[in-house]
């Protein structure tokens, strides 16, 4: 359980940059993170019923645009939903198309070994580990809560975005049994602080570090299978073809995956940036997502066993490392009772220790469930993104309502309810201004930039619309300066993990 961004290095000027400041960087990160993620303690529930349905097999319809969903609350949710797709476009290396949008980008790092990338966060690294999760999430919010995309005219820039990343993740396929998991040397990248456009020439010919059947990589092939197999979902109705190319590629990973165990992090460059703490929760969340599209049964079953063999689900429970809350939730949906049941409770207990503050998540002034100073949002919206779902699917827990309101508190929160500051950056009147991102903080593709740059005092002379940064402390506490980047780095693990609750406050009328 090592998680956070770990971009450390970048952040400092080149000078500093070391393998010691590293090393310690990393210590510091594990030490951070001793006292989190607590068992979540079993609350008891009647057995629920009127679970609603999820079908397995099953197409996936995407609503057409409609303003008849009412939505209640403090924000403008769909305005918000409307913006991370700018934030998604900008991180993009590569080839961009034409209609790309961001007049301060351009074609960049076009001979990576896999190109058109998606960087992860405020440098150019394309990691597959945190982007399959970033996909799913995605995905999900768009199987689910459809109806929110279309009432905000969000759903063409969402399937675009998407399908943009599932390339990536396909053309990651270098051989029927070898997989791209990382472009880019993390020690290389960080060095530079230039805007992508000038960041490829400075690294020169970029490694592409590889899983095989002799270097395991469980979880991220298990992570990119999820995120396929939800694609495959996402355009059943669509585009059929691509369909079933997403699928074939899923079955296809899930297979090597569960062939050939272990973790990734003997692949030491991608393990010092995104390092795994196992990988039986990614099978089990990939084997459930399979057979929500397949509905092939030999998928469910390896989801429980692999379940079973993932640990007590903690309140870290949903993240880019971890994904039992998902794996449970899932098997919870899809399951019929009386087999749901103790993973329906299980997720109940885990919304409940956000909600109330439990298992080492505090609560703070504002209503913020903290859990974790490394891009704090992240972990309170992955709960949410689970409590939205939850919510929607299994109106019978005595609790739903209250976790309807928690998640809508937690976007909220996102959207300026601590003092009408938005960490969605473009939202409202105020929002950060330093992000840690290197293309926002330069002046484009062309001009000066280095580590005087980071360095400066100035606003970022780029508009990072759509992007939200790590969040507040545990006291509701936040700097925006460029190198706090605990707090103010954005990352695409970050935003999509908005998406669910976003998009569903957009599409329902809770009154809390
Ligand atoms: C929660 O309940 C499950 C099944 O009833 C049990 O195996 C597990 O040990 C319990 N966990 C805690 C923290 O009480
Ligand atoms: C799913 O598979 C089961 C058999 O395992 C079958 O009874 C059911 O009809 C299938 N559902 C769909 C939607 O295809
Ligand atoms: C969307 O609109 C098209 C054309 O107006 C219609 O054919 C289709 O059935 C609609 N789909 C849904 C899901 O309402
Ligand atoms: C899935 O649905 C298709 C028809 O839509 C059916 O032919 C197939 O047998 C189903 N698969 C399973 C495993 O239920």
């Amino acid at each position: 359980m090592l998680p956070v961004i770990t971009l450390v290095c970048l952040c400092l000027p080149a000078p500093f940059v070391s393998t010691a400041s590293f090393d310690a960087s990393a210590a510091q990160r594990r030490a951070a993170f001793a006292n989190v993620g607590a068992p979540v303690t079993n609350v008891s529930l009647p057995v629920l019923d009127g679970i609603s349905s999820l079908t397995p097999n099953t197409t996936f319809v995407i609503p057409n645009a409609s303003s008849s969903v009412e939505s209640a609350g403090a924000f403008d949710y769909r305005q918000a939903l409307r913006l991370p797709w700018q934030y998604l476009k900008a991180e993009r290396l590569g080839k961009l198309p034409a209609d790309n949008g961001i007049p301060w980008r351009a074609d960049s790092f076009l001979d990576d070994p896999v190109p058109n990338g998606l960087a992860d966060a405020g440098d150019f690294l394309v990691c597959n580990f945190p982007l399959g999760q970033s996909l799913t999430l995605l995905g999900l919010s768009l199987v689910e809560f459809g109806e929110g995309y279309a009432a905000a005219g969000a759903t063409a820039d969402a399937l675009d975005a998407l399908r943009w990343g599932l390339d990536f993740l396909v053309a990651s396929r270098v051989s029927d049994t070898e997989t791209v998991v990382q472009v880019g040397n993390s020690g290389t990248s960080h060095s530079f602080w230039l805007p992508a456009e000038q960041a490829d020439r400075a690294e020169g010919a970029r490694p592409a570090y590889k899983v095989s059947p002799s270097v395991p990589g469980s979880d991220v092939q298990g992570a990119m299978a999820g995120a396929l197999a939800v694609g495959s979902i996402v355009y059943s109705d669509e585009d059929d073809a691509y369909s079933r190319h997403l699928l074939a590629n899923a079955r296809d990973l899930y297979a090597l995956a569960t062939s050939f165990p272990g973790t990734y992090n003997s692949v030491q460059d991608a393990a010092a940036i995104y390092p795994s703490s196992g990988f039986q929760d990614d099978l089990a969340f990939a084997g459930a997502l399979l057979h929500l599209k397949t509905n092939e049964s030999h998928y469910l079953s390896d989801a429980q066993r692999y379940y079973g063999q993932a640990g007590e689900l903690s309140t870290y429970g949903f993240s880019w490392d971890t994904k039992n809350a998902g794996a449970a939730l899932y098997l919870g949906l899809l399951l019929p009772q009386p087999a749901a049941q103790p993973y329906l409770q299980a997720v109940s207990s885990y919304l409940d220790s956000f909600k109330d503050g439990k298992n080492g998540v505090t609560l703070t002034p504002k209503g913020f469930s903290f859990l974790s100073k490394w891009s704090s949002l992240r972990y309170s919206l992955s709960a949410a993104t689970i409590g939205s779902i939850y919510a929607k699917r299994v109106p019978s827990d005595p609790s739903t309502h209250h976790f309807q309101c928690w998640v809508q508190r937690q976007v909220d929160i996102v959207l300026g309810s601590n003092a009408g500051f938005s960490y969605l950056i473009g939202f409202g009147s105020k929002y950060p201004q330093q992000p840690h991102n290197r293309g926002s903080s330069c002046k484009g593709p062309t001009g000066v930039c280095g580590f005087d740059t980071f360095n400066s005092a100035a606003p970022n002379p780029n508009t990072l619309i759509g992007a939200m940064v790590g969040g507040p402390d545990a006291n509701d506490a936040y700097k925006d300066i460029r190198n706090n980047f605990e707090q103010n780095e954005p990352s695409i693990d970050g935003i999509t993990s908005l998406l669910s609750p976003l998009a569903y406050t957009a599409s329902s009328s809770i009154q809390c």
